[in-house]
């Protein structure tokens, strides 16, 4: 054979595997308002920086039928490029092949990315769209998705792993999304692990594979994903917002881009927004917003336990962290879903170096037999535990309400705060002056010839005691009160002298979480 021959042959073959499933299955895919796989690698990655691998592997099946079925590119788009010109690995599952279908060597193609990406220290972005487990070839997809479980776990804390719901996802596949850092979800798409017949079947329950397992439903309600988009180009922008916040790898050191936002700027707000009320509330993303450079506040899981913001800002330049009590929302109670999004986030920014800020303003954990019987005990634990464990630089302030042990799950002192700072406003103490009053003083105000006037003596009494900063200041539990102006021009003197922060803990195997 010739040297052109050779080469043509070569073009044919990859011609073969660029037209993925053929013009029908592709026009049947843009119909439905989706990309291709290969049409959102190019989307999502700088122009021409996509290497692919494993162009020409194919599968080994030979039951019903499969030995016949050509699968270009085996159902998967695999490689790396980049993204802001920092590298990426990817797979992107091609639904115009046997539906994306998983079987052995499709495994071993998004197997082969990720042990790359973990070698190399790189993010890992994974593009879901498939039918699940390629039904053909039985125990060997189920190996292949196995496979990938036990990478994605070995992967987590190493490197960024980000997946990507763009099509179905369904059964046991669900599982890798559930093990990675951030899952994005576009409208229109579902995740679940039995679908909507089989419910009916097994416990007679009507529900849409919308309703069940679609993007709102994730975001919403049971907070397995991080991030809604309307549509995919929405959704490949917010990617790549993401990433621009993240290390390339957990011992990448802090991310930090040029900042052009003086440090000491102020912004007139935060002297207004915490209202005289204690009742009141305020809008905890107006300061978060207010002290971020230029403002800008990348929020994960927006739509789910909004009682908890949490989210990325830089602080001149370097990316933080931030976790803060909404008081709009339960007036900023912490409940069962509110500590499992803090602590998981907590932990992300802790295993990849990136520093931890924390707004406080929480009356304390919800009360309720719901809450209770739901294992808040359990699931309160986390905050502590993340908080605890945590070594990256870790910034407290606190604006308002820090009662009891909501003051000390949202970063105190004793849990390893680097710099706690207090606001005027700030009221630390282990309950709210009326519930303080009604117990330490029942008896005196029963007493009493006139007990509501006595009752409304002693909560002035101990709201002037413990309803402000300065007992705490005074033990050197919060570091410094300042005016509310200043704090931006605090928070990032603080952490330039904390960036080269070593604190280390006992070795051991591994801590046991209260999951
Ligand atoms: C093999 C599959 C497939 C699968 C789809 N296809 N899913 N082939 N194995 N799992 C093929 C179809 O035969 C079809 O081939 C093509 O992909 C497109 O599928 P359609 O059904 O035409 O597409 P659509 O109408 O859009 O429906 C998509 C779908 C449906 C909802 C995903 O295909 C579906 O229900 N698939 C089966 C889902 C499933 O039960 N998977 C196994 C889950 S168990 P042609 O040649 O006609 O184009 C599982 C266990 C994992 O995943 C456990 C891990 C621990």
């Amino acid at each position: 054979m010739s040297r052109e021959v050779k080469l043509d042959l070569l073009a044919a073959k990859r011609e073969q595997v660029l037209q993925g499933g053929g013009a029908k299955r592709i026009e049947k895919q843009h119909q439905s308002g989706k990309m291709t796989a290969r049409e959102r690698i190019e989307a999502l990655l700088d122009p021409g920086s996509f290497v692919e691998l494993d162009q020409f592997v194919t599968h080994r099946g030979t039951e019903f039928g499969m030995s016949t079925v050509t699968a270009p590119g085996e159902g998967v788009v695999t490689g790396y490029g980049t993204i802001d010109s920092r590298l990426v690995y990817v797979f992107s599952q091609d639904f115009t092949v046997l539906g994306g279908s998983l079987g052995e060597m499709h495994a071993a193609k998004i197997c082969k990315v990720m042990d790359l990406a973990v070698k190399v220290g790189a993010p890992l972005i994974g593009i879901n769209d498939s039918g699940g487990a390629r039904i053909q070839e039985g125990v060997d997809a189920l190996h292949g998705y196995g496979e990938i479980f036990k990478r994605n776990t070995l992967a987590s804390g190493v490197i960024p792993q980000i997946s990507v719901i763009m099509g179905p996802c369904a059964g046991g596949a669900v599982y890798s999304p559930a093990l990675t850092d951030f899952v994005f979800m576009v409208d229109k798409c579902q995740m679940f692990i039995t679908g909507p017949q089989v419910i009916k079947a097994v416990t007679g329950e009507d529900v849409s594979a919308e309703k069940l397992g679609g993007a709102s439903t994730h975001n919403r309600t049971s907070g397995n994903a991080h991030f809604f988009a309307a549509n995919e180009k929405e959704c490949i922008e917010q990617i790549k917002t993401l990433i621009s916040y993240l290390p390339a790898n957990n011992l990448d050191g802090v991310s930090a881009l040029p900042n052009t936002d003086p440090p000491e700027r102020m912004d007139e707000i935060l002297a207004e927004v915490v209202p005289d009320d204690p009742n009141k509330p305020y809008n905890m993303a107006d300061i978060i917003a207010a002290i971020a450079d230029d403002h800008k506040f990348f929020e994960v899981q927006s739509m789910w336990a909004g009682n908890i913001i949490i989210g990325f800002i830089r602080l001149n330049g370097v990316s933080v962290g931030v976790i803060a009590n909404q008081p709009r929302i339960l007036a900023g109670c912490l409940d069962i879903d509110a500590s499992d999004k803090a602590g998981r986030f907590i932990r992300f920014c802790d295993a990849f170096g990136i520093p931890l800020l924390t707004f406080v303003d929480t009356p304390g954990y919800l009360p309720g037999v719901a809450q209770e019987h739901g294992g808040i005990i359990r699931h309160g634990a986390k905050l502590l535990y993340a908080y605890s464990e945590a070594t990256v630089p870790k910034l407290t302030v606190i604006t308002r309400k820090a009662y009891g042990g909501a003051y000390l799950a949202m970063c105190a002192k004793a849990l390893g705060a680097d710099v706690a700072i207090a606001w005027p406003t700030a009221q630390i103490a282990v309950m709210g002056a009326q519930g303080a009053a009604n117990i330490v003083f029942r008896k005196e105000i029963e007493d009493a010839e006139d007990p509501i006037a006595k009752r409304q003596e002693k909560i002035q009494e101990y709201e002037e005691k413990f309803s402000n900063p300065y007992c705490a200041a005074a033990r050197g539990l919060v570091d410094m009160v300042i005016e509310p102006e200043q704090t931006r021009y605090y928070l990032i003197k603080s952490l330039d002298t904390l960036i080269g922060k070593k604190e280390s803990r006992p070795g051991k195997k591994h801590g046991n979480l209260p999951v």
